[in-house]
């Protein structure tokens, strides 16, 4: 039976962090070892120029960087092709057709573009049309390789139902031709949203709130022990809030309960210890080197593998160069499928 495909990825605009981890790259690692999709991961370089304009560089280099955190979490080009967006012109073939599909005030209402306009200093000036129209183009990037499953982080769920809508338009106008993609979501509510370490709602590198997937060792100890907890929560004894509490909602989105066999045996599972907390008596600290001992344990081999891979880029883009080969051959079959399917076929 034909495996079901994935497809999913990232703009490189900078590396990748825990947030990433927890919302996206976990899922992407067990479903591609699952072996019952065929994956692909897309480096999303053209849609990272659409707010780095004036910054080619920053995403040229980033395309490596993202690269290297997909392979050092897990991604195996033996199993998921990984290629360059802007290296697959196809795909902005079928974003020019699809946009025909889509009304200004559609784009308008996409409540993640909405948020991000209005987040972007930039932008003052006035929305780049590219900008505006990105989803369009992810909407091209999912049907490409009629992915009928884009695990995701919670903010890209937008972006699904907007390329639902144009899927749907496109086969009810021109018939059935492109496949219905789903979003896939972590189950874990806490691994959807991993606030910034500041206790920001949002985790980014503009905002210098992340845990990076490459930092050292000294660099996470470092930044949990300066990371915001429960500012009422002054003497061990006061009650605790885990609400809003990013120590806490850390440890719900990691700590299995074999980490707190390993390291903190006292507690069976997150209930004991976030109940204990809110009760009073449990301090800051050891709930915090508590968490140390997770995120080191979760990225320990990550950053191993990530200097290893690192120390050969060349290999590295010859894994992209093969997976865009594959990617392009995938797209174009994809394009002349929709190209028939509008009259656009011409000289056959
Ligand atoms: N918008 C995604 C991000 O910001 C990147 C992306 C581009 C993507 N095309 C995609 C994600 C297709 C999933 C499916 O990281």
């Amino acid at each position: 039976m034909k495996k079901e495909i994935i497809l999913t990825g990232e703009r490189p605009t900078g590396s990748l962090h825990i947030g990433h981890y927890a919302g996206a790259l976990q899922n992407r690692i067990a479903m591609q070892n699952s072996n019952r999709f065929e994956t692909f991961v897309i480096i999303a370089d053209a849609q990272a120029l659409t707010d780095n304009a004036e910054n080619p560089d920053k995403v040229r280099e980033n395309v490596l960087q993202v690269t290297l955190d997909n392979l050092a979490v897990g991604i195996d080009p033996e199993k998921s092709t990984i290629f360059i967006q802007s290296a697959v012109p196809e795909l902005t073939e079928l974003a020019f057709y699809y946009q025909n599909l889509v009304t200004v005030a559609r784009l308008q209402r996409n409540p993640t573009v909405k948020s991000e306009i209005a987040q972007k200093e930039r932008f003052r000036g006035g929305t780049p049309v590219g900008f505006f129209t990105y989803p369009i183009s992810q909407a091209a990037d999912i049907t490409a390789f009629d992915a009928g499953i884009v695990p995701v982080g919670e903010d890209q769920m937008p972006m699904i139902e907007q390329t639902q809508e144009i899927v749907q338009k496109f086969n009810s106008l021109y018939g059935k031709t492109l496949v219905m993609p789903k979003g896939v979501i972590p189950e874990n509510t806490a691994a959807r949203r991993l606030p910034g370490i500041d206790g920001n709602a949002k985790m980014g590198k503009s905002l210098n709130n992340t845990i990076n997937l490459g930092d050292s060792a000294d660099i996470i100890a470092a930044k949990i022990k300066t990371m915001y907890t429960d500012p009422l929560h002054l003497c061990i004894e006061d009650p605790g809030h885990t609400e809003n509490n990013p120590v806490f909602q850390y440890l719900m989105a990691f700590a299995t309960p074999e980490h707190f066999t390993a390291f903190l045996p006292e507690y069976k599972d997150y209930a004991e210890l976030a109940a204990h907390y809110e009760r009073g008596g449990l301090g800051d600290v050891k709930v915090k080197k508590f968490l140390n001992e997770v995120i080191q344990e979760i990225l320990c081999p990550i950053r191993k593998r990530r200097e290893q891979l690192e120390r050969d880029p060349n290999a590295i883009m010859e894994i992209l160069h093969k997976g865009t080969i594959k990617a392009r051959e995938r797209a174009a079959v994809t394009v002349a499928r929709v190209k028939k399917a509008m009259k656009l076929e011409y000289f056959v």
